[in-house]
């Protein structure tokens, strides 16, 4: 068998065993092969996903591998947008609407409820909304990490800015290296009385480590705190039950991996305590954006037991003329998800990353990723390394640069790099990105590597 044959069934392994410990799963997850259209072959795998890249309108003469900065509807969304944008024009429809029919769609994939799932307008929207939301006061510290997103990082700034909440920021680790009881450890250290907010990204999108949400969630509980999840990445890759994972609160990306229409995000907000996942008392949160809230005040407290005292997504959600044509178009880019199968999403872009990172490995070493391989709690669908022959040149930014334009100018694919802080590193690193999707084939894994292999050469 060759190597990568061999690699094949390797990185497939790897992350088989991955899934199963994450005990995580979709309740839309089928375990069953379930047809596309009634052409569409059961009987090979990679027949399958054939058929699933032809759902997509990606420009064929480009390899797209970038999806952690933004999706590609598929065709059937985009005719959706387009069939309801004209019936929007030609009725002069409005939109004041909760999109209760919606939301109950999308949190049937997510594993929660409608009254605790907003559809926002992106990451960064839903992350404003938690912070702004939550009931934050001077001297308040917020335990968050070095690697995070300004989708993150500009809120907190603004809490910190207005109100003297204090930040403080665990040191991430990179690479193969580490466990997922690391950051538990690093997080415990850190805590103290003073704080009240643990908000993290699950994955990095420097690094694709998925922090493990559920065991920091459960730190996080037994010291009181919220926790605040900047999970843009994990709707459509990951097909993770909200409930499942503990936290308070996760503001994810609808137009990046769930491949919804641009500007639209996720926003999971917990409303009911959770006995068995998340028992503590509900934060106190406001619904800051907002044309519903009831003017007259008036709400009952938030639930102290296992069923909501009101819909407090309803209140996010409804906020003066609203998009009916982008709402239907996110029901339907849910729907296709479910369709699929999130748990095989998420089981075919994560085997393509384990495969990706075990020829990197091959060829560049293991002390080349940034991201983690061998902790299958602490994987994803992201994968970040240093691509250069002389590693030093992890350090030239400009260098990276020029790296990811010349992988689309001579070679059509599409990539990305990433700069961030490294332990024990005076500068910044700069390593590449990629992404692997649904649409995505074990041979455009190894056209990337081969390109990135032949390019390092020459620039070397
Ligand atoms: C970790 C993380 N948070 C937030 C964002 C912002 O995402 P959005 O465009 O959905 O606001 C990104 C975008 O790449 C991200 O990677």
């Amino acid at each position: 068998m060759s190597r990568r044959g061999f690699l094949r069934i390797a990185g497939a392994g790897a992350a088989v065993a991955g899934l199963s410990t994450t005990g995580l799963s979709s309740a839309a997850g089928a375990a069953e092969l379930t047809p596309l259209a009634a052409n569409l072959p059961t009987g090979s795998n990679d027949a399958y996903w054939r058929e699933v890249e032809r759902l997509f309108m990606l420009d064929k003469n480009v390899l797209f591998m970038n999806v952690g900065t933004v999706g590609s509807p598929p065709r059937e969304v985009v005719d959706t947008l387009d069939r309801v944008h004209r019936e929007v024009a030609v009725g002069a429809k409005s939109a004041y609407s909760d999109f209760a029919d919606v939301r109950a769609v999308a949190a049937k994939g997510y594993g929660c409820d409608p009254d605790e799932l907003v559809i926002s307008h992106n990451t960064s929207d839903g992350m404003s909304k938690i912070l702004a939301g939550l009931n934050l006061r001077a001297g308040d510290e917020i335990l968050t990490t070095n690697h995070e997103h300004p989708g993150g990082n500009v809120p907190m700034a603004l809490a910190r800015d207005r109100y003297g909440v204090v930040l403080k920021r665990v040191e991430l680790p990179v690479g193969n290296d580490q466990r997922a009881e690391d950051y538990v450890a690093a997080f415990e250290r850190a805590i103290s009385s003073r704080t009240k907010v643990m908000l993290f990204s699950a994955p990095t999108y420097k690094t694709g480590t998925m922090l493990p949400i559920q065991l920091l969630a459960k730190l996080a509980q037994a010291h009181g705190v919220t926790t605040v999840v900047d999970g843009a990445h994990i709707p459509g890759m990951m097909a993770y039950d909200f409930h499942a994972l503990g936290v308070d609160f996760l503001a994810g990306s609808a137009a990046k991996w769930q491949c919804g229409p641009g500007g639209t995000g996720v926003l999971y907000i917990r409303n009911k305590v959770l006995p068995q996942h998340n028992p503590n008392p509900l934060p106190e949160f406001w619904p800051v954006v907002s044309s519903s809230y009831p003017e007259e005040g008036g709400l009952p407290p938030r639930s102290s037991g296992s069923k909501e005292s009101y819909d407090i997504a309803k209140y996010l959600q409804s906020v003066g003329n609203g998009s009916i044509a982008i709402m239907e178009g996110v029901r339907n880019a849910c729907e296709v998800w479910d369709r699929i199968g999130r748990q095989r999403i998420q089981d075919h872009a994560l085997e393509l990353s384990a495969y990706l990172k075990e020829l990197v490995t091959e060829r560049w070493g293991v002390a080349s990723l940034y991201s983690p391989k061998d902790d299958p709690r602490l994987v994803c669908a992201l994968s970040s390394f240093n691509p250069f022959r002389n590693p030093a040149d992890v350090l030239d930014k400009a260098k990276s640069d020029q790296f990811v334009a010349r992988m689309k100018d001579e070679y059509g694919i599409v990539i990305r790099n990433v700069d961030f802080p490294v332990i024990g590193s005076a500068q910044k690193h700069a390593p590449v990105r990629i992404s692997t999707h649904l649409f995505h084939q074990r041979d455009d894994v190894e056209r990337v590597v081969d390109a990135m292999w032949d390019l390092a050469g020459k620039m070397a």
